[in-house]
C-alpha cells in the first residue's frame, strides 16, 4: 500500500515527492535516530500519547532533541491525518535522526535533527489473530539497550528474514536460554491461567500493547507476572501469544515443530483479544 500524499517533516507538512534527504543523513549512515509506529483504526490514532512519551524517552536516551514538543507534535500529527483524510485502518511511521551533516561518528556541533512521519494504509491481520501463527526460535544477538526504539534494526531484520524463509510469522529471540521478545513484538506465555512475560528491563522494548495487556489482565483478574521464562518452558505452555502495534494480540500456536497447548488459540489469549478490541474501538473521527 502506498504512503499518503502529505508527510510531516521538521520543515512542516510537505507532499511526499518533495521529501528527500542528502546522502550524508545520520539515520542512513549510522542508524543514529529513533522511531515509532502508531496504529490507526478507522482513521483514529490509538494510544498516540503513549507512543510519543516513548519517542521522547528513546530520544533522551541517545541524547537527541526532538524538533517539536510533545503537544506540538501531537497537534501536527493530527493535522497530518486530517490533510490526508485518513478514515481507514493504517499505521503512522515516525522517525527522528540527528540530522544531515558531513560524515563523522561523533555528534555534529549543531543541533539540527531531521524528522519525518507518514501514514500508510494497513489492514488488520484478522486471519492471523483468529487462527494463530507459527514462530521459530533464534538467538538474540542485539546490544544492551533494547529498551530504546532505535533505528539500528539489523539483528531484528535478520531474525525476521529467518522466520520468513522458514515459513513462520515471527522469530522468538532468546539469550542465555531465556526468551526475551520477538523480532518486532513482545512474547507472553500462559500457564495455569497466569500470564508471564519478560520484565521491562533493558533487554526488551517495553511495547505499548504490552503495557495495555498488563492493564487488561488487571481488569480481568488474570495474574500477570513479569518474570522471564526459558526456551525449554515453551513446550509446556498452555498458551503463547505475541503483541505489537501492527499485530495487536496474536496467538502463537506452534514454535518450531512443537504445538502449543492443543494447537489452537487459548481462552486467556481470546479474553485479552476481546479486551483489546473493546479498548481500541475508535470513536468517530471529526
Ligand atoms: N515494533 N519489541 C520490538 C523489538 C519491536 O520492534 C516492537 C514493535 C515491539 C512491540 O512494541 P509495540 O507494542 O509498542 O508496537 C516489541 C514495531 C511495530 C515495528 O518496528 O514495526
Amino acid at each position: 500500500m502506498t504512503v499518503k500524499a502529505y508527510v510531516l517533516t521538521e520543515r512542516g507538512l510537505l507532499r511526499s515527492e518533495q521529501v528527500a534527504y542528502p546522502m550524508e543523513e545520520r539515520g542512513l549512515q549510522f542508524g543514529d535516530g529513533v522511531y515509532e509506529v502508531v496504529r490507526l483504526y478507522s482513521g483514529t490514532y490509538i494510544w498516540l500519547h503513549e507512543h510519543l512519551d516513548r519517542l521522547y524517552r528513546s530520544a533522551a536516551a541517545i541524547r537527541l532533541a526532538v524538533p517539536f514538543s510533545h503537544e506540538e507534535l501531537a497537534e501536527r500529527l493530527e493535522q497530518l491525518r486530517r490533510m490526508n483524510d485518513v478514515r481507514e485502518d493504517a499505521i503512522l511511521y515516525l522517525q527522528v535522526t540527528r540530522g544531515s551533516f558531513p560524515r563523522s561518528h561523533a555528534f555534529p556541533a549543531e543541533n539540527r535533527p531531521n524528522l519525518y512521519a507518514y501514514i500508510q494504509p494497513m489492514a488488520r491481520k484478522t486471519e492471523e489473530m483468529a487462527r494463530g501463527v507459527r514462530a521459530i526460535l533464534t538467538k538474540d544477538v542485539r546490544w544492551e539497550y533494547c529498551c530504546i526504539k532505535s533505528l539500528n534494526l539489523l539483528p531484528n531484520v535478520l531474525a525476521k528474514q529467518e522466520a520468513v524463509e522458514r515459513g513462520a510469522f515471527e522469530a522468538i529471540l532468546h539469550r542465555d536460554g531465556v526468551v526475551t521478545e520477538g523480532s518486532s513484538s513482545n512474547i507472553f506465555l500462559v500457564k495455569h491461567k497466569t500470564v508471564y512475560t519478560h520484565p521491562a528491563t533493558e533487554r526488551i522494548l517495553n511495547g505499548i500493547v504490552r503495557t495495555k495487556v498488563k492493564e487488561f489482565c488487571a481488569e480481568l483478574g488474570i495474574p500477570f507476572i513479569e518474570k522471564a521464562f526459558s526456551v525449554s518452558s515453551l513446550a509446556e505452555a498452555d498458551e503463547l501469544f505475541l503483541t505489537s502495534t501492527t499485530s495487536a494480540i496474536t496467538p502463537i500456536v506452534q514454535v518450531e515443530e512443537t504445538l502449543i497447548g492443543n494447537g489452537e488459540p487459548g481462552d486467556v489469549t481470546k479474553a485479552l483479544q476481546a479486551a483489546y478490541q473493546k479498548a481500541t474501538k475508535p470513536l468517530p473521527t471529526a
